[in-house]
């Protein structure tokens, strides 16, 4: 590692058996006192699950189509990350707290933390939650591939590595098991859309018809259709605002792996060996089996 890196690499620090930065943790306890309003709406994942198109699909919704107003800013400023934190380099500086507190309300705010690490405001104000989940074995690939691209994440290691790190659940913001399971339950208790990736992609109008309802927003067809075209892949990973390019430079090296990296269903299938995949399902089986979340793994 250079100099510049070993700065930049994250110490990891475990809370309640979940894996999240120093930084974070020398925070926490101002994470956990935010106080959220009514009107804040959440958008919460695991990491690598869609984060950045359902938060493009909420700002086109939220201001109806207009693609000017969503150009305002990058993803990371519109919508402030909460628990994120990183004091260094000054380039990378980021607090989402900072953030959100100076945002004018109504604020769309974004997390991946697990429910019980949620600061309970958002329970207690009775927000919209929007909740996005992907199939474990591509939400896999997309989170090694970020690691290898993101100075700012812990080393991944080699395929074989990560793989093992994620379904011993020792990678940031903790197990993926746990958190979407987590996420399924609390949904019959609190104001929770909970999405699937793989929904999206198959059928993009109809899912974000369905956020509009949520958000109690009428879209005209031709709004719809625009939102549409906006926030497919091919467009995003145009889009500068939306593309992680004007983010973090000197942090995510885009000639690794761009940020915008396929945005597929089953590219697993690409990356795990047979013998992997037996393994892999084999763990799965058991740490679902409690559960009745079920996730297409292709379309
Ligand atoms: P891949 O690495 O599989 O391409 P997050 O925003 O939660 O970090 O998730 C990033 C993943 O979502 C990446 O997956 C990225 O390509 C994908 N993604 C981003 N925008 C997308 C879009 N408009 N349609 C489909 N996938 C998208």
């Amino acid at each position: 590692l250079s100099l510049e890196e070993t700065m930049i690499q994250p110490v990891l620090f475990e809370l309640d058996g979940v894996l999240l930065t120093q930084p974070i943790a020398s925070i926490w306890d101002q994470v956990w006192k935010f106080k959220a309003k009514p009107d804040d709406v959440l958008i919460a994942t695991y990491a690598k699950a869609g984060t950045t198109w359902t938060q493009e699909i909420v700002d086109m919704i939220q201001h109806n189509g207009d693609t000017e107003k969503c150009k305002r800013e990058s993803t990371y400023k519109r919508h402030p990350f909460l628990e994120w934190f990183l004091a260094e380099p000054p380039s990378a500086r980021y607090s989402g707290l900072e953030l959100a507190e100076a945002m004018p309300s109504p604020r769309t705010i974004k997390t991946h933390l697990p429910t019980q690490l949620l600061p309970p405001s958002f329970w207690e104000q009775n927000c919209k939650i929007i909740y996005v989940a992907r199939n474990a074995k591509d939400n896999l690939v997309s989170y090694y591939h970020f690691h290898r691209m993101n100075k700012g994440l812990p080393d991944p290691g080699t395929w074989e590595e990560f793989v093992e790190k994620f379904m011993t659940g020792k990678v940031l913001w903790g197990s993926w098991y746990d958190h979407v399971k987590g996420w399924w339950k609390a949904k019959d208790k609190h104001r929770i859309l909970y999405l699937f990736y793989e929904d999206m992609k198959e059928n993009p109008k109809r899912e974000i018809q369905k956020i509009a309802k949520f958000l109690e927003k009428d879209l005209s067809q031709e709004v719809l259709n625009k939102i549409v075209h906006n926030t497919s892949f091919e467009v995003m990973k145009e889009n500068p605002m939306a593309n992680y390019t004007k983010d973090f430079q000197g942090i995510m090296d885009h000639s690794i792996s761009p940020f915008m990296r396929k945005g597929t269903v089953a590219d697993w299938k690409n990356h795990f060996t047979v013998a992997q995949n037996e393994k892999f399902d084999e763990d799965y089986k058991k740490k679902m089996s409690d559960t009745s979340l079920v996730f297409r793994m292709e379309l």
